[in-house]
């Protein structure tokens, strides 16, 4: 059975202050729920993950980083290694949210290089993956996310797949308020499911977790996590709030 997993990704926002807070609030707000076969991560910034690796000690809350270099090491001012992120006790990574890929300039074939460093040190990957807003004016939303998969993660070896988590997240439905309807995102995310179950096999695809991101709120979660291949989310805003962020948790 593939595990359910709603993780907050904090992009640039919260303090040290602020963040110790948040994972105190959120580890208050949930600790008495069942929270059976279900994750819950969070994504603090770069700076903020020591501490928050400490203070969600002893808790349900698992920390996750935002990002990595793909280099083990080396002349790169300002990047943070894999090394790096597992000596303060870092177990998972985003890599290639939109923002990366539109912002920095990530492509797929950095990205692949991104996944092959981070599987290397044993950590584990969500990976989002999403179409903007021409592809899915033009019907070409399928293919595209079908690329980047591609691209990106058909290089890996089948038991390379414990450690990858998907996120679809279509860029149309980031921060912008829209979400796409359940209907969209179980579409979505079946396609994805196909698509390594025809490069793999069906066993693999079924356990892959395939969250969703895109403006979830209180208000929406429970009718897209009730879809059938939609595994959980991968929330921004509504992650910044304890009380949407818990009420978030238990839509799924
Ligand atoms: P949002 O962000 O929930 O604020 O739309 C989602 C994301 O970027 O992961």
């Amino acid at each position: 059975m593939r595990t359910k997993i709603v993780a907050g990704n904090w992009k640039m926002n919260v303090n040290e202050v602020e963040s110790t807070e948040l994972i105190q609030e959120i580890k208050n707000s949930i600790q008495n729920l069942p929270l059976e076969n279900t994750r819950v991560i969070v994504a603090p910034s770069f700076i903020n993950l020591a501490s928050a690796v400490k203070n969600a000690d002893n808790s349900k809350i698992e920390v996750a980083a935002q990002n990595m270099h793909e280099a083990t090491s080396g002349a790169f001012t300002g990047e943070v290694s894999a090394d790096m992120l597992k000596s303060v006790g870092i177990k998972t990574i985003i890599l290639g949210h939109s923002e990366r890929r539109s912002l920095f300039n990530e492509d797929d074939e950095l990205l692949s290089k991104k996944i092959d460093t981070a599987l290397a040190n044993d950590l584990e990957v969500i990976f989002c993956i999403g179409e903007h807003l021409e592809e899915r004016k033009t019907d070409n939303y399928l293919l595209e996310v079908g690329s980047q998969i591609k691209n990106s993660l058909f290089h890996l070896e089948a038991k390379d797949w414990k450690n990858i988590i998907l996120a679809y997240e279509p860029v149309w439905a980031i921060g912008t308020g829209e979400t796409a309807s359940p209907e969209q995102a179980q579409e979505m995310h079946y396609f994805i499911r196909n698509a390594i179950a025809k490069k793999y096999n069906k066993e693999l695809a079924a356990n892959v977790s395939i969250l969703y991101g895109g403006s979830v709120k209180p208000s929406n979660a429970e009718e897209i996590f009730s879809q059938a291949d939609v595994d959980g989310g991968l929330i921004g805003g509504a992650s910044l709030k304890a009380n949407d962020f818990t009420a978030i948790i238990k839509a799924i």
